[in-house]
């Protein structure tokens, strides 16, 4: 028991994220809040070790079985770096961090969190804009020109696509993608992977794998789903990006970086406000999409209750035969992930990637056919994705 004065704690926390069991709910979100925010300001000045440091601290604090009351609860944990630690006794002595507040209030921090908040606008484009001097959506609509058709949906749409996701909206995006899979390749089968496969009650968007059973029916199946869509009228924008995996000559293609190469689409679904997918409250009447335009046309928006919002959903298109990896790589958490790969490499030798194990002492791809195969082949207990939060 952690109350008693013993010096180890009595069970041993590993420090791989991929060894632990993370649920959604702990105990410790005050200190994960702060330590999380540390992490998203780093990566907004670009400082990516400091902030893979700070998600890794947080993601202990979140398996831990109770509230940390002092530090001498923290004794023997690991990836509780000498910054960290100085975080989280602040907290514990004072209710906050100086150093987290004065973070939060920071113009820096607050213009990178409005400008990284329109979809298809990274770090490195906010970052640009804020030396520029743009520090709101304001700024960025007066200063005019050069938006990509991405960026232009994502300020068009930024109220929507800031507004959490429900539960019930994912499943009502559900419907409709099993609807158009089915309508253009019978037998296709369709996963619900992300935050919401980890149970989140709410995400930022929702995403999708699909596969078929048999190899080779899911070529080029993505424009036939979107073209479905599109003429239902139900996406607001989208970009289909081909498999690029099958193409090397010689197989398939060591993994070289993060990004995987299935056939995918980032789109916006316009998703229809029905009672089922609303509850009780209607959160959004009133609420305006930015359009462009006059003033005069904005305030007609404006007043207008709409009877649609916008949904950002990734759907992602795996052959069969690397439908275990795509699954295990769409499911998250994003640290949950990196940590997987960085086990492979570091502890076993391996390059994991959302295709295909790789074991560079044996020089030989290896293949499964579930998740429970994957973590097995890592030499890892099974991680349900449930536990998959951290
Ligand atoms: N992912 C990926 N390649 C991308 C984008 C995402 O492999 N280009 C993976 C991420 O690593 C993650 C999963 O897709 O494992 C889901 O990512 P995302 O939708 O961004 O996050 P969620 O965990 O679903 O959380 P949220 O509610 O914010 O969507
Ligand atoms: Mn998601
Ligand atoms: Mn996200
Ligand atoms: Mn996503």
């Amino acid at each position: 028991d952690l109350q008693s004065n013993t010096d180890s704690p009595t069970f041993a926390i590993e420090s791989y994220a991929c060894q632990r069991r993370t649920p959604l709910k702990h105990h410790n979100a005050s200190l994960t809040e702060a330590l999380e925010l540390l992490a998203q300001n780093a990566e907004f000045t670009d400082n990516e070790g400091r902030s893979v440091a700070f998600r890794r601290a947080a993601a202990v604090l979140k398996t831990l079985p109770r509230a940390v009351r002092r530090l001498d609860d923290l004794k023997g944990l690991p990836c509780l770096g000498e910054h960290s630690l100085r975080v989280i006794k602040e907290i514990l002595e004072d209710g906050v961090s100086s150093e987290v507040e004065s973070t939060r209030q920071s113009e820096q921090y607050k213009a990178m969190k409005v400008l990284t908040g329109i979809f298809g606008v990274g770090t490195k484009t906010a970052e640009r804009w804020f030396r520029e001097g743009i520090r709101s959506l304001a700024d960025l609509k007066t200063r005019g020109g050069r938006l990509n058709r991405e960026q232009q949906a994502g300020l068009d749409y930024y109220d929507d696509l800031n507004r959490p996701v429900s539960k019930a909206e994912a499943h009502a995006i559900g419907q409709i993608v099993g609807e158009a899979v089915r309508a253009v390749l019978p037998g296709a089968e369709i996963t619900l992977t992300g935050g919401f496969r980890r149970g989140k009650e709410v995400g930022h968007d929702v995403d999708f794998l699909i596969t078929h059973p048999e190899e080779g029916k899911e070529e080029g199946l993505m424009p036939k789903i979107v073209s479905w869509l599109e003429t239902k009228g139900l996406l607001l924008y989208q970009k289909t990006t081909r498999n690029s995996y099958l193409e090397s000559k010689d197989g398939p293609v060591r993994p070289s970086h993060n990004m995987d190469r299935f056939e995918r689409c980032f789109s916006i679904f316009k998703l229809k406000r029905t009672p089922e997918v609303c509850g009780t409250s209607n959160q959004s009447a009133g609420q305006n999409d930015v359009t462009e335009g006059s003033d005069v046309r904005q305030q007609e928006v404006q007043s207008e209750p709409s009877d649609w919002r916008a949904v950002r959903v990734d759907l992602v298109v795996s052959p069969y035969s690397q439908f275990a990896f795509a699954l295990l790589g769409w499911t998250g958490s994003k640290l949950f992930e990196r940590e997987l790969r960085r086990w492979a490499g570091q502890e076993k030798s391996m390059s994991l990637s959302s295709h295909v194990l790789y074991d560079r002492a044996q020089n030989r791809y290896l293949r499964a056919s579930s998740e429970e195969e994957i973590f097995a082949l890592l030499g890892l207990e099974y991680i349900p994705p449930s536990q998959r939060n951290a």
